[in-house]
């Protein structure tokens, strides 16, 4: 029987799936039956920087009258307004409630004093703290590289306060992001989480007016993620998570042949159900075990670009050579 205990940031997780952080992760009852059902750790909501909380909390709420006429959906978007207090309750009782690790996930845009929620955090037990770097930058005025520097500042101050693992969680719209994440490496970061999703806004014709609006993703989006893990799986020192459309056995074993460390799953849990993850992790063991793989390790990262004998694959040369074998 294959073994799927994990190492991530040096903690021992006894699988590599992890409830991502999102709107079922703030309850004790679904960490719990997360943990019931196999995930190897936990990623709580975010604590959100100020000034996005009540943008958030906008949009959740049109959400929420959506979700109004379906009982179940309702309890994936419970009402998200968490002050610092109830933050820091919520990690310790996560803590009391679950074996497994419990990552707390802080939300920044900016360099500031917030950063010392990161120590309260450390201090309320969290074994691990997810950096959420999740901002739509739209200043003209601001260069990309004024961005990075700031991010850059925000991960630094992080890790000055806290001695637990630190994973910074990106977007993918960087222009150079194998470089931003070798910064990030050197600043002593122990996990990149590939990739956040932000909400798109619509517009809604019937009301004129902007919409938001929050699908869940398509398992096609696995692929963003598995391309950038495939591109650092042995450029980096940091380890790393694969999260955005991945909703079945097939999509972790292609995350981890690629290179991740572990692999979160939201969408396909508050889609499917908690359970599902049970489901996931009997494929994933089934899989290893008609192959007489016996852990993950032998398989991490050996479809990387590093490790394929064509390593253009994940890169322009073959998207040239498809477009013209196929006529696009
Ligand atoms: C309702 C909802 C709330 C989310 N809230 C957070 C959050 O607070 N912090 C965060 O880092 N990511 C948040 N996410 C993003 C997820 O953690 C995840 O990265 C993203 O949904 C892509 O994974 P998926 O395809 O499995 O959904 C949220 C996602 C959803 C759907």
């Amino acid at each position: 029987m294959a073994e799927l205990v994990t190492e991530y940031m040096g903690l021992a997780l006894p699988s590599p799936l992890v409830l991502a952080s999102c709107a079922l992760s703030n309850r004790i009852e679904n960490l719990q039956a997360a943990e019931g059902h196999g995930a190897g750790a936990v990623v709580l909501r975010s604590l959100f920087e100020e000034q996005l909380e009540s943008a958030t909390s906008a949009l959740e709420e049109e959400l929420l009258g959506g979700a109004e006429s379906n009982p179940e959906a309702r309890t994936y978007f419970p009402p998200q307004r968490v002050g610092p207090h109830d933050y820091m309750s919520l990690v310790e009782r996560a803590k009391r409630a679950l074996e497994i690790p419990v990552i707390a996930s802080l939300n920044c845009a900016a360099p500031g004093s917030w950063t010392e929620y990161a120590r309260d955090i450390e201090q309320a037990g969290a074994d691990a703290l997810e950096v959420n770097l999740y901002a739509v930058e739209a200043d003209p005025a601001v260069s990309a590289g004024e961005v990075e520097a700031r991010y850059l500042e925000i991960v630094a101050a992080v890790r000055q306060v806290v001695r637990i693992p630190i994973a910074v969680k990106l977007s993918p719209y960087f222009t150079s992001l194998a470089n931003f994440a070798s910064r990030l490496d050197g600043l002593g970061v122990d996990g990149i989480v590939l990739f956040n999703r932000f909400l798109q806004p619509d517009i809604s014709l019937e009301r004129m007016a902007a919409a938001p609006t929050m699908t869940p993703s398509a398992p096609a989006e696995a692929l963003l993620p598995l391309r950038w893990i495939a591109l650092l799986h042995g450029r980096v020192r940091a380890h790393l998570a694969a999260t955005t459309g991945v909703y079945d056995a097939p999509g972790v074993l292609k995350q981890i042949l690629a290179g991740a460390q572990v692999v979160q799953l939201a969408s396909a849990l508050m889609k499917n159900g908690i359970p599902h993850l049970g489901k996931v992790l009997a494929g994933i063991e089934d899989w290893l075990d008609r192959r007489g793989i016996s852990t993950l390790d032998e398989l991490r990262g050996s479809l990387s670009q590093r490790e394929v004998s064509d390593p253009v694959a994940f890169e322009r040369a073959q998207y040239v050579h498809l477009i013209l074998s196929q006529n696009i």
